[in-house]
């Protein structure tokens, strides 16, 4: 057996055991008050609605590519064939059936250790690994600022979880990134941001990029800890739908991003116009669709980091569009 294979089992097993014989240790909620001021809710936004992309997932319709204006992040459900069914949610101002009642403390928590408010973990797929490893307090602080101020209250309730048990190991594994990543996150560090590759990485990290786009088949959430950086591959599956699989975004010429121009890039990332146009779309599709509203609010300094970052990976040569066709045809 190959020694990453070995790793990845003896890894679920070990978060399986977690997950049974040790009590979640989140500490309780912070005693805060977070001052609510036009340049929190500003920043707040700059990110909620662009790089974070809050909406991507938390907008009704939005995962599947048709997000409801009147439902902006009012929750949703999303199915996947592996991991079953995670509801999404309602985080709008709602007092009843939204976040309106949670404190300031209880946001922050959930935001950078990834539990709820009856301090239950959170799947991974919420991206508060990379929130709170790379958020720094202020834009945290600002995101809930944001959350008080712009969202509308609706009322909605988005559904009951049930996970498989693909989905429980994948919750579980978002405990150990508790127990492993605790001392990086939510502090007052500044992230090196001299060079556009620094804040390129940065932001494939907040934008979940590095997650989704790396490769490591069977543990799509454990991806970007032990898979083939961006090298592309992993796929979330509704049932009844095509799989679709996320492109390989490092500069391997054949069959990544090398042989693209930085403005094709630039379409591609903030327009969704896919690099290999397919036979029946020129468009990339379903879970990447959802971000193309908050790639579109990206400054393009932010765009030009991230290509930059991009750019600076070793190629991988990983042909996607053959992998999935063949997996289609199947
Ligand atoms: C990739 C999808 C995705 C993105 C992007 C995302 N979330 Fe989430 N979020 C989820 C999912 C899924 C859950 C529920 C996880 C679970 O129940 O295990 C969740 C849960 C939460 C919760 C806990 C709510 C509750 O009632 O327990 C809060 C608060 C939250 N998200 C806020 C945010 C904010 C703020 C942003 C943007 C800065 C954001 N999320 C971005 C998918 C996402
Ligand atoms: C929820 C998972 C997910 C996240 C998060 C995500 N992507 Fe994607 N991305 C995909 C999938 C799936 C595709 C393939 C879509 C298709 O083939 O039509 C894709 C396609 C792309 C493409 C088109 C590549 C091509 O060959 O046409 C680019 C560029 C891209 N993503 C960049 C990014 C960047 C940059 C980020 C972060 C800011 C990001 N993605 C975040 C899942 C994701």
């Amino acid at each position: 057996m190959k020694v990453r294979t070995t790793i990845l089992i003896l890894t679920a097993f070990t978060a399986t055991a977690c997950a049974v014989f040790i009590p979640m240790r989140v500490g309780p909620a912070e005693d805060i008050s977070v001052e609510i001021t036009p340049e929190r809710i500003a920043l707040g936004k700059q990110l909620a609605e662009g790089i974070a992309a809050c909406g991507s997932c938390h907008t009704t319709g939005s995962f599947v590519g048709d997000p409801r204006g009147d439902m902006y992040l009012a929750g949703d459900v999303i199915t996947l064939q592996l991991e079953g069914t995670v509801p999404v949610p309602n985080i709008t101002p709602d007092l009843e059936t939204g976040i309106g009642g949670w404190t300031d403390g209880e946001i922050i928590r959930a935001l950078t250790k990834g539990v709820n408010r009856d301090n239950k973990q959170l799947l991974p797929l919420m991206p508060w690994p990379e929130f709170g490893a790379a958020l720094n307090k202020e834009e945290i602080y600002s995101i809930v600022a944001y959350l008080r101020e712009v969202p509308e209250p609706v009322n909605n309730v988005a559904g009951k979880k049930d996970l498989s048990m693909m989905g429980k190991i994948a919750s579980s594994t978002g405990m150990m990134y508790n127990m492993f990543a605790k001392s990086s996150t939510y502090t007052d560090y500044q992230p090196r941001r001299d060079t556009p590759q620094e804040r390129g990485k940065r932001l494939t990290y907040i934008g979940k990029c590095v997650d989704c786009h790396s490769y490591a088949p069977k543990f799509p959430f454990v991806a970007f800890t032990f898979g083939e950086p961006l090298g592309g591959g992993i796929y979330m599956q509704p049932p009844g739908w095509p799989v679709i699989m996320a492109a390989n975004l490092t500069p391997d010429v054949e069959t990544g991003i090398g042989g693209f121009s930085d403005e094709e890039l630039y379409n591609s990332i903030k327009y969704g116009k896919r690099l290999r146009p397919l036979p029946d779309t020129e468009m990339v599709r379903w879970p990447m669709m959802a971000r193309i509203p908050n790639h579109t609010a990206l400054t393009d300094e932010e765009i030009a980091d991230i290509i930059a970052y991009l750019r600076s990976q070793e190629p991988i040569n990983h042909d996607i569009d053959a992998k999935e066709a063949a997996k289609n045809s199947k």
